[in-house]
This record gives structure tokens, sequence and C-alpha cells, in this order.
């Protein structure tokens, strides 16, 4: 695929975090999501592809725009085919409330690619590239917890496990408490924290837990560009959502490695910050119409990593919201 589709990648996720964090605090967690998937869906627009949006805000019925089997980009004869994965703010909660972590992600892979995963819950595991190999969601925690340690050279009370701050979780709670390792819970934005496990500097060294599976196959992406290693496993959590993932024809009861989450090695993966997190700042206005944003875009075929940060001019952006 064109390695100049990452640079526009970037262009897709600053244009959803500049709409969204406009509406930073402001308590209405729809306003913010809406106005990033509409700056999203125009700047998709201007991308040489002929994109199938394969996870995205909802089925045709529940969303107006990026729904599930949209196709965009300029979808010319001779635009490139690929799956698209879009999470205009993986945080809407913390948009709204004005708390951190929250982002704005894309993924990108060529046609057939990407799992579409159904809106249900995901059992995940993910660790960073010196502890690839070691994982098994299937194993208990205590066994890839001794795994991921020896992997990194470290005590196991030196490990740093992430995970939703949810009660769902109380059970692995216990565990890490159990076995000594500490634990860092966050609110909202599992993407961010699984990506986080691959960057030594953010302390975290493994996410464990259920968060939704679109965000799953989204993380998976970033994992596979940055060398780390996610599993996955579907845990719907009611019959309606069974049902759902029988419609789609996804299996319930199947352990999902990196190649069924994200097949093959050409995705491209993108992320701006809306509010500051680990890994990258949130949107800063410096008055006068001026904005700052912070971005990762990344490629698996050559694994190189950037880091953007860009000083935008609104007033002269007619593709963004005013
Ligand atoms: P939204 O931005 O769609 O609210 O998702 C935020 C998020 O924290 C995800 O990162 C995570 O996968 C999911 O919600 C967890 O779901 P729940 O809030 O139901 O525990």
């Amino acid at each position: 695929m064109d390695r100049n589709l990452a640079i526009n990648l970037v262009r897709v996720t600053e244009a959803a975090a500049l709409g969204a964090a406009k509406y930073m605090g402001r308590g209405d967690k729809n306003l913010a999501d809406k106005a990033a998937v509409d700056n999203m869906r125009n700047m998709f627009d201007t991308m040489e592809i002929d994109g199938i949006v394969v996870i995205g805000e909802g089925e045709l019925d529940e969303a107006p725009m990026l729904y599930i089997g949209e196709r965009i980009g300029e979808c010319g004869e001779n635009s490139l085919k690929v799956d698209i994965a879009v999470d205009p703010v993986d945080g809407t909660t913390s948009v709204a409330k004005g708390l951190p972590n929250a982002i704005a992600v894309v993924a990108m892979a060529p046609r057939g690619c990407l799992l579409e995963a159904p809106d249900t819950y995901m059992n995940k595991i993910a660790v960073g590239p010196k502890a690839k190999g070691v994982i098994n969601l299937n194993a208990p925690i205590k066994e890839n917890l001794i795994n991921i340690a020896k992997a990194l050279n470290k005590e196991i009370t030196d490990l740093t496990v992430t995970m939703l701050d949810r009660d769902r979780h109380k059970d692995i709670i216990r565990e890490c408490r159990e076995l000594g390792t500490r634990i860092k819970l966050f609110k909202d934005g599992d993407v961010a924290a699984a990506i986080a496990t691959c960057f030594e500097h953010t302390g975290v060294d493994v996410l464990l837990g259920k968060g939704g599976a679109p965000e799953g196959v989204i993380a998976a992406a970033a994992l596979k560009c940055l060398g780390g290693e996610m599993q996955g496993m579907l845990t719907p959590m009611s019959e309606e959502e069974t049902e759902r993932c029988k419609k789609m024809g996804v299996p319930i009861d199947k352990l999902f490695l990196m190649d069924d989450l994200v097949k093959g090695n050409e995705v491209y993966f993108a992320a701006t910050g809306i509010s500051d997190g680990d890994l990258l700042k949130g949107v800063t206005y410096l008055g006068h119409n001026i904005a700052k944003t912070h971005s990762v875009v990344m490629r698996s075929e050559t694994g190189t990593i950037r880091f953007i940060d860009a000083i935008h001019k609104l007033d002269k952006k007619p593709r963004y919201a005013k």
C-alpha cells in the first residue's frame, strides 16, 4: 500500500480530535462524538481509497455516518480497496467530563484483513514486544503474569497491570493483589491502554480484562505495527448480543490471535489525543483560532512509528466543523 496514505490517516484523526476537543467538559458526549464523526467523515473523502467501514459507529439504522458497511474515500476505479476501522472518540465519557485518555483512532488494512467484530465485550490480554509469544488468554492469569515478568526480566511485584475500572474486573484485581503486582485502573479508553504496553516510558506492562470488541480489533492493529501482541475472546453479555455474534458469523468460543484480529502485515494505524494521556497530549487551544494536536501514525510493513505535532489554523480549514 502507498506509504503516503499514513500521513493522510493522521489528517483524519486530527480532524476528529479537533472536532471533539471543542466540547471537552461540556457534559454532552453525543455532541463531542458527532463533531468528531462529521470531521472524520469529511476528511476521509479526500483520500484516494475505496474503503469499507468494518468497525464504525454502528449499523446503518443506528448511525448516519461511518456506519458499518459504508463506503468511504474517493472510491475511484483505481482507488485502493481497504477495510477501515474507526473510533472517532475512544472515551466519549472522558471527553464529556474533561477526563484524561481520550483519543481519536483509525486503522486501515487491505480489504478482508480486519475482523468485523460485533459490538459486544471482548476479554483481552495485550503486551509489548518483549513479552510477545508468552501470553495465552486461555491460561490462568497467574501463569500469564509469571511468564510476562520473566520475559521482561522483572520481579512479579514490579509488573504494572492496567485495566478498566469496572466491577466486572474485581476477580482479576484480587488475583493481581494476591500476586503483588501493581495495578493501574483507568476510567475509559482501552485502545490507548493497550498501546501503552508497547512504550516502556508509560510504565505499563500488560492490559487485562473486558472492553469493547471493536476497540480490541483497533488496538490489535496498533500492536501489530508496534510488534506487541494481543489476544481476545468475545464475551457477549446477553442473548441479544450472542445472536448478533451468530448473525455476523463471528464465533464466541474462539481465541482470537493477532492474525485473526488483523490479517497480514499491511496495516496502518493513526491516533490523535483529544484529552491528555500517557502517550499523547490532548488538543490545546492557543487562542486566535489556533490549536495544537499530538498524533502517532504507524505502518506494520516497516514498523515506523511517527509522532506528529501539528499547529492548525482553524479558520483556514473549511472541512472542519466551525
Ligand atoms: P466509548 O468511547 O464508546 O464510550 O468507549 C470507551 C470505552 O472505555 C472503551 O475504550 C472500552 O473498550 C469500552 O468503553 C468499555 O465499555 P464499558 O464502558 O461498557 O465498560
